[in-house]
């Protein structure tokens, strides 16, 4: 049997397989715990069940040298420092793929929300101010024949593209190879959506340069990490109407505190990090997390080892 750390309360039946077999704390705080309660709490443990918000750093693992697993409970795994769990032999497990259509529908409905201006139209109902069909009130872009430019073009990516084709849109994308440059692919979109991960070389990947390339009227869906949009940069762009909106489900500081100055901007949605929140997408990444923490520590490989 052995101790294992779980980070926050996670959704679905399958903790039980790990209570059943091993010793588990779940950390029962609606916050995570800070570094230092982190560092306390995986202080001796074996299995680690960690949550995107949690940062698993060299120094976290070297205050934890019995650590043998790592089970994050993200497909991203931006918060873990692989290189170092890698170094010191540690598996450090994901969940791949149950995310991918909440997550892409998500960005569509973010895409279709301010295409149309769905968050500006209910204010104005539950304002009153409401008084009639106007026609030239509220008027929204046209999603179908519209170019989407999808930037990174792994699972997530791709379904996003099968969702634009139903909707009769034009699909560019980059790609490892064979895509389409980034530069181009910003200049001719009337929307783009981000699929790439957070990693060195996309961090401000949509800098101010990138938006000064967009068209004015285009619209730009976050939905992947805060940090790959330079975020003073987009508080400016959709200040000087350099853009025509942009649609985040992820930010960067991540919460957004409600005293923010990006949310002053205008033309913008923002919703709290929910591209994987179905009821059946979270279980499924808890069956995934345990099934890799378990076993991991059966001393067996993985389903879904991200290092
Ligand atoms: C992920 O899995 O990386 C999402 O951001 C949260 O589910």
């Amino acid at each position: 049997m052995a101790r294992c750390f779980v980070t926050r309360r996670v959704p679905g039946p399958a903790l039980d397989r790990l209570v059943a077999e091993h010793d588990v704390d779940v950390w029962p705080h609606r916050l995570p715990p800070t570094p230092d309660e982190l560092r306390e709490r995986v202080a001796g443990v074996e299995g680690l069940l960690s949550l995107l918000t949690d940062t698993v750093d060299e120094a976290l693992l070297d205050s934890t040298p019995g650590l043998r697993a790592i089970s994050n409970y993200a497909v991203g795994t931006d918060n873990v420092d692989l290189d170092a769990a890698t170094r010191r032999r540690i598996p450090v497990g994901n969940t791949p793929d149950v995310l991918t259509d909440a997550t892409a529908d998500l960005a569509f409905a973010l895409l279709l929300a301010l295409a149309r201006r769905l968050p500006e139209g209910e204010r104005d109902v539950r304002e009153g101010q409401w008084v009639t069909f106007e026609p030239d009130r509220n008027l929204g872009a046209e999603v179908s024949g519209a170019t989407l430019g999808i930037v990174g073009f792994g699972r997530i990516g791709r379904a996003v593209a099968r969702r634009a084709e139903g909707f009769g849109m034009e699909v560019l994308h980059t790609a490892r190879s064979g895509g389409t440059p980034l530069e181009e692919l910003l200049e001719h979109s009337d929307f783009v959506t981000l699929h790439c991960p957070l990693t060195r070389e996309t961090r401000n990947l949509i800098d101010r340069e990138a938006l000064e390339r967009m068209k004015p009227t285009a619209l730009l869906v976050n939905t992947a990490r805060g940090p790959i949009v330079d975020t003073a940069a987009l508080e400016r762009a959709l200040h000087e109407r350099a853009i025509g909106g942009a649609a985040l489900d992820v930010t960067d500081p991540e919460p957004l505190p409600a005293d923010h100055p990006l949310l002053q901007a205008p033309n913008l949605l923002v919703v709290p990090h929910v591209g994987s929140a179905t009821v059946r997408t979270r279980h499924k990444m808890t069956e995934i997390a345990v099934d890799n923490l378990l076993a991991a520590l059966a001393g067996e490989p993985m389903p879904h080892q991200a290092n």
